[in-house]
């Protein structure tokens, strides 16, 4: 059976206190609604279909890339009212898996094994959850003989049904033929006066079809978001599962609670990451590689055998094998350094290729600079990369050294083996082998005293 996934997104989130919609809110730093819409992906559906209502531009631009197709939910009349909403562009056959916006973690296992239970236009499938505290939720009814037969909201329930520690987690799996057959049926005589989706499951129960439950794996995957407490606590439960495979995998945490993972990490032996840091994008470490504590790595490659000194920031760069980086080291965009380059204490790099060996150990900004190999960069050197209106580019050759407070006034070139003196400015390109001193001469005065203090 074909599969459509119907995803209800249409709640203003409220409790969020915030102008973002709800399911715009980030968990590991993707919308909420990003979650599910990857996880329908993973599962092949041939349709995604949301249901949106507060926010809905802004979330339809968020998506624009994603094929998705939308229908509105004006007014919130119930579940089972945002789904009678894509009835028109539902198909008449095949399965839909109903799923929800706020609800993030859900694994594309525990829903596969939800999708299979549904092989034919007779069966129906629904994940259930046994709660201690079941308050809130729609319990599940039974009858004497296992089988399902209702579901019963809260707000409905008598004090017998109360006790049912059972609950609808709302994932249904359902045929597309008894949604179009039961929706336009739903009545709102409830106490709410809802239209609930919940009620197809005493419709099924009637017409004999088949019920089937499956429950989670973890009570994670169906926790659903409402305020910032529980988005803040599906978060470290989500990075707890984050760190547990890391560690799993043969990543040393020093503190699996105190890491937090926001894309996806590819990662050789015996890597080491102190407290708190924050893997953003891609990340590529190597073997070996040594990650200190406060440092955040976004969409960059750290080659075997390399140390991230604490509190370094790197974002979009490529480090190579053996390398030092850090502490407060910060590669942007464009960085490519080769083997065994050594960036220091508040070193600042952009587009900048560096060459192997090269060290820029203290103060430095190198911004779109060519860097050769064996290059020393002095402290306090700077590319003066930016005219005002243009960026230019700084070549330095191999072995060059690059004196103290040296300014490199771009676009030029320090020529292989070349040495600027301490504190120049160097507007003109430098011959290779030769010493650049582009600074104020010093002189003395001998008879020079200093001022005397006003009586
Ligand atoms: C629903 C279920 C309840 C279940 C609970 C699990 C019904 C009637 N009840 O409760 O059995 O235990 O979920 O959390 O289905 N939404 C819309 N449009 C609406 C109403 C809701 O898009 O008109 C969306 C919300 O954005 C949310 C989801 O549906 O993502 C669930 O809505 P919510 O109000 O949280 O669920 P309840 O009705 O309380
Ligand atoms: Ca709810």
């Amino acid at each position: 059976m074909e599969l459509s996934v119907v995803i209800l997104a249409a709640g203003k989130g409220t409790r969020m206190k915030s102008v973002l919609p709800k399911v715009m809110q980030p968990l590991a730093g993707r919308p909420l609604l990003r979650h599910v819409v990857d996880t329908a992906r993973g599962l092949n559906a041939a349709h995604t279909l949301v249901v949106y209502g507060h926010g809905g531009d802004l979330v339809q631009k968020a998506f624009a890339a994603d094929a998705l197709l939308w229908a509105e939910q004006a007014e919130q009349k119930g579940t089972g009212h945002a789904v009678q909403m894509v009835l028109p562009q539902l198909p008449a056959s095949g399965k839909t898996l109903i799923l929800y916006g706020d609800v993030p973690l859900t694994t594309a296992a525990t829903l596969r094994l939800l999708i299979d239970k549904v092989d034919g236009e007779n069966t129906l499938g629904l994940i259930t959850l046994d709660m201690q505290n079941p308050g809130g939720y729609g319990r599940i009814v039974r009858n004497a003989a296992g089988m399902v037969q209702r579901i019963v909201e809260q707000k409905d329930a008598s004090d017998a049904e109360k006790i049912i520690t059972e609950v609808n987690t709302g994932i249904f799996c359902v045929p597309n033929a008894l949604l179009h057959k039961w929706l336009p049926a739903l009545k709102s005589n409830n106490a709410q006066g809802e239209y609930y989706l919940t009620d197809i499951i005493a419709m099924a129960a009637a017409e004999n079809i088949c019920i089937n439950t499956i429950q989670p794996a973890h009570a994670w995957e169906v926790d659903g978001i409402n305020d910032k407490l529980q988005l803040a606590t599906l978060e470290r439960a989500h990075q707890r599962v984050e760190a547990d495979a890391l560690m799993r995998a043969g990543v040393t945490l020093i503190d699996p609670a105190r890491i937090d993972v926001r894309g996806s990490i590819h990662h050789g032996m015996d890597v080491h990451v102190e407290p708190n840091v924050v893997f953003e994008g891609r990340v590529v470490l190597g073997n070996n590689v040594h990650i200190g504590a406060n440092c955040q790595l976004r969409d960059c490659e750290i080659g075997d055998n390399s140390t991230i000194k604490p509190n370094s920031l790197i974002d979009g760069a490529v480090v190579g094998a053996g390398a030092e980086i850090g502490p407060f080291a910060r590669l942007r965009p464009g960085t490519v350094l080769a083997d065994n380059v050594h960036i220091g204490n508040f070193v600042e790099t952009k587009k900048a290729v560096i060459g192997k060996g090269s060290k820029a150990n203290h103060l430095a900004y190198l911004g779109d600079a060519d860097i050769g190999s064996g290059v020393n960069v002095g402290a306090g050197t700077i590319t003066c990369n930016y005219d005002g209106v243009n960026k230019h580019l700084t070549t330095i050759g191999d072995n060059a050294f690059i004196g103290t407070n040296t300014s490199l006034i771009a676009p030029v070139t320090v020529g292989a083996g070349a040495t600027t003196g301490a504190g120049s400015a160097i507007s003109k390109d430098v011959p290779d082998n030769t010493l650049a001193v582009a600074r104020g001469k010093q002189i003395t005065i001998e008879s020079w005293q200093r001022p005397k203090k006003k009586q």
